[in-house]
């Protein structure tokens, strides 16, 4: 499947983006992040426009950075703003500087055309950062195609086989699920409601719940990148009240967001966040700990996986079952949505085309050669 341009991606949590450079390649397009003496975060293209040095391993100077190569300084807004031995800075010389926003201690940043950059169009996970919330959190890259990602989190009847002793027990892959899909919200949901289950580690020291409990997972993904699970426990028979109060329930909000590297390399930034036990050191690290192996065994995983569907012959078919469902409703509405980005892109082209062409005897050319399109 291709990427998805015209959306906003995390690059990066809030407290990753300080005074000094990050390197991140999203959607294949390479970055360096930093934040502004006024906090503000920047993103810009990760390459020198003299010799191509990246900026990411050069200078941060104030609020430019200086090419760690021959010094070409740039801006946040990338405008060159100064070049060695002369006082005239070609026209030219800019970098492309990124719409970035930052949300819920999260640094999003717009992939495809700028002008249609809304920051409103960001989703939300609040209790990232809400102090009724406990969260830890982790990034782990991944050698592997997000969509093998996308797959892995909409369908956990896996947690059983990979992360039994961890999150897995047997009612997970037991229980069937439902899934809803919001074509207009563009959310897909799946649902697994187990009444009676085995508390696994994660939850049963997390918690003290000694006993069965009641253990709900409902996923909402906002494609293409943040996941949310909100995830119940309780002991067996506890369930909210009718006012929808919940004092017997532990709440764990447990995000991902799924951002793309490269065609074979993706950003797996997963956070989990309580609203039990909050100032209890003990259980954050606990947590801490156990989600990060979680997400190494997945990384496992689907780096074997990459491999394995790297070298499968063309047109070679998978057999998909119910658990399958949300896997592949995502699927579709990804496959939908890169698809409208790439004719929005070549509108946009075409428009500039005729724009500049007007009169220049160029009907039809490809759009790389008109003049406004380079
Ligand atoms: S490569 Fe950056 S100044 Fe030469
Ligand atoms: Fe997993």
């Amino acid at each position: 499947m291709p990427f998805v341009r015209n959306q906003w991606y995390v690059a990066a949590y809030s407290a990753e983006v300080g005074r000094s450079l990050l390197a991140r390649t999203i959607l294949g397009e390479p970055l360096v992040l930093y934040r502004t003496t006024a906090g503000q975060p920047a993103a810009l293209a990760d390459r020198c426009v003299h010799r191509h040095f990246p900026l990411s391993e050069s200078q941060l100077q104030g609020d430019t950075i200086v090419c760690g190569y021959h010094g070409f300084t740039y801006g946040a807004d990338g405008r060159c703003v100064a070049v060695p031995g002369q006082r005239r800075i070609p026209r030219t010389a800019r970098v492309g500087a990124y719409p970035v926003a930052e949300q819920d201690s999260l640094v999003w940043v717009w992939i495809g055309d700028a002008g249609r950059a809304d920051p409103g169009l960001i989703p939300r996970a609040p209790w990232l950062a809400d102090d009724r919330y406990a969260t830890v959190r982790g990034m782990e890259p991944l050698a592997a195609r997000y969509e093998l990602l996308v797959d892995n989190l909409l369908d956990l009847s896996h947690e059983t086989y990979l992360h039994g002793g961890y999150i897995g027990t047997p009612e997970v892959a037991d229980t069937p699920i439902t899934t809803e899909v919001d074509e207009e919200a563009g959310v897909v949901r799946v649902s697994r409601r187990m009444d009676d289950a085995a508390c696994p580690p994660f939850y049963a020291q997390s918690t003290g719940i000694t006993g069965r409990i009641v253990r709900w997972q409902d996923i909402e993904y906002h494609p293409p990148c943040l996941y949310l699970l909100h995830s119940r426990v309780a002991p067996a028979g506890v369930l909210p009240r009718p006012d929808g109060t919940d004092p017997g329930g532990f709440h764990v909000e447990v995000v991902y967001a799924i951002t793309p590297s490269t065609a074979t390399a993706s950003y797996d930034f997963w956070a989990v966040a309580r609203d039990f036990a909050l100032g209890d050191e003990e259980v954050s690290a606990f947590l801490h700990d156990s989600n990060r192996t979680v997400v190494l065994q997945d990384v496992t995983a689907l780096n074997t996986l990459e491999r394995v569907v790297a070298a499968n012959p063309p047109g070679v078919q998978e057999l998909s079952i119910n658990i399958d469902t949300g896997g592949l409703a995502a699927r579709r509405m990804l496959a939908r949505m890169a698809a409208q980005a790439d004719a929005a892109q070549a509108g946009t082209a075409e428009a500039q085309a005729g724009t500049a062409g007007a009169g220049a005897g160029l009907p039809g050319a490809p759009a790389s050669l008109a003049p406004a399109a380079r």
